[in-house]
């Protein structure tokens, strides 16, 4: 449907759409006011899944045509991103280097254990350096360092942005948004409206793409998690100017919906919504959804829903993973380096998903 994209390189990771379905005893529990729907990213079926996988087969594909022999990313050391690189990396045939940006769990010194994102990184073959400090600076700094290192080695590594956000991972999003719409439209349950978390923005930049792309006018409602508005909104303005080339659409600036209000104290810091939100939907559904991510954009939903703003509308919650993110160890604060440091939160690739 879209021969810019079709013409990219990429690397297929999973096959056939991830499910779409109805959540009538969540819908049941808020009133029956709302139609619920839920897309199931969370099951794409490498290492726990995840709506990244979208992102780095187009990444992969690019560092293969390349002819790359390793991948380097960053991200916080409950990235999602990071993890699903080095799944991908391994089914590839590359090595995966990644920079875990600080701190690390906390409580016990920057190398402690339990730290069950770095766990999983390393059992996927991924080559883990920690930092102890979330100072984005330093992480480009120590991305940088690495590769160089690899080239001095004669390696030959491609480098993916943190949330491997912009082109061409959000590509991989379109799909996404077109998928959905096929499913949509077999099911006769065409949304109003998507929900989903946003952080880097790639996410939401090619679901609005890619929903307009497919003819649907449905609102694309990014739930802030890691950064507020005024700074994520560039990144999703520029990711749409990108992707207009491959879609053959502008997207004006003013469709860029995000709702800031369950970010709480900030990313990765755990709220009682999001709290109440991950139990009701467990509870009615017998679905998890993560702190940092997804479990924030449910109660954004909910909260909606409660309020009225949804009434007598059909609502597609984008559900994009995340789940080993409720065994990490999180508390007010994640320790020092996180929030102190302004640079740690700021910005797009500030947000280390
Ligand atoms: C589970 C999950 N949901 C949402 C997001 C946010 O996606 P994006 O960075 O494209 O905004 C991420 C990013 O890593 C994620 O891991």
């Amino acid at each position: 449907m879209l021969p810019a994209i079709d013409a990219l390189p990429r690397f297929r990771l999973f096959e056939g759409p991830s499910p779409f379905h109805r959540l009538e005893r969540l819908e049941a529990a808020l009133g029956g006011r709302t139609e619920l729907w839920v897309k199931r990213e969370d099951l794409l079926p490498l290492a726990f899944g995840g709506n990244k996988l979208r992102n780095l087969e187009f990444l992969v594909g690019a560092a293969v045509a390349q002819g790359a022999d390793s991948l380097v990313t960053s991200g916080r050391r409950w990235s999602n991103h990071c993890r699903l690189t080095a799944a991908a990396g391994a089914r590839a045939g590359l090595a995966v280097h990644l920079v875990l940006s600080g701190p690390p769990a906390p409580g016990a010194g920057h190398q402690a254990l339990p730290n069950p994102g770095r766990t999983l990184d390393e059992l996927l073959g991924a080559t883990v350096v920690q930092l102890p400090t979330a100072n984005r600076a330093a992480r480009d700094a120590a991305v940088a360092g690495l590769v160089a290192g690899l080239r001095r080695d004669g390696r030959s590594p491609y480098v993916i942005p943190v949330g491997g956000t912009g082109l061409p991972g959000a590509a991989g999003q379109v799909l996404a948004g077109l998928e959905l719409l096929d499913q949509a439209v077999a099911r006769g349950a065409m949304p109003d409206a998507v929900v989903a978390p946003s952080a880097t923005g790639g996410t939401q930049a090619g679901l609005l793409a890619g929903l307009r792309a497919g003819g649907s006018t449905a609102a694309v409602v990014g739930v802030l998690v890691a950064c507020p508005d005024g700074e994520l909104r560039p990144a999703i303005e520029a990711t749409l100017a990108a992707l207009a080339p491959l879609t053959g659409m502008a997207i004006p600036p003013a469709e860029i919906e995000l709702d800031g209000s369950a970010l709480g104290d900030g990313y990765g810091r755990p709220t009682a919504a999001a709290h109440a939100a991950t139990e009701l939907l467990a509870r009615t559904e017998g679905l998890l959804v993560d702190p940092i991510y997804t479990a924030k954009a449910l109660a954004a939903l909910i909260a909606g829903v409660r309020s009225g703003r949804w009434d007598g509308r059909r609502v597609a919650f984008w559900h994009a993973g995340g789940t080993p993110g409720l065994f990490e160890p999180l508390d007010g604060t994640n320790g020092p380096g996180s929030h102190d440091d302004p640079a740690a939160l700021a910005g797009p690739g500030g947000a280390g998903a």
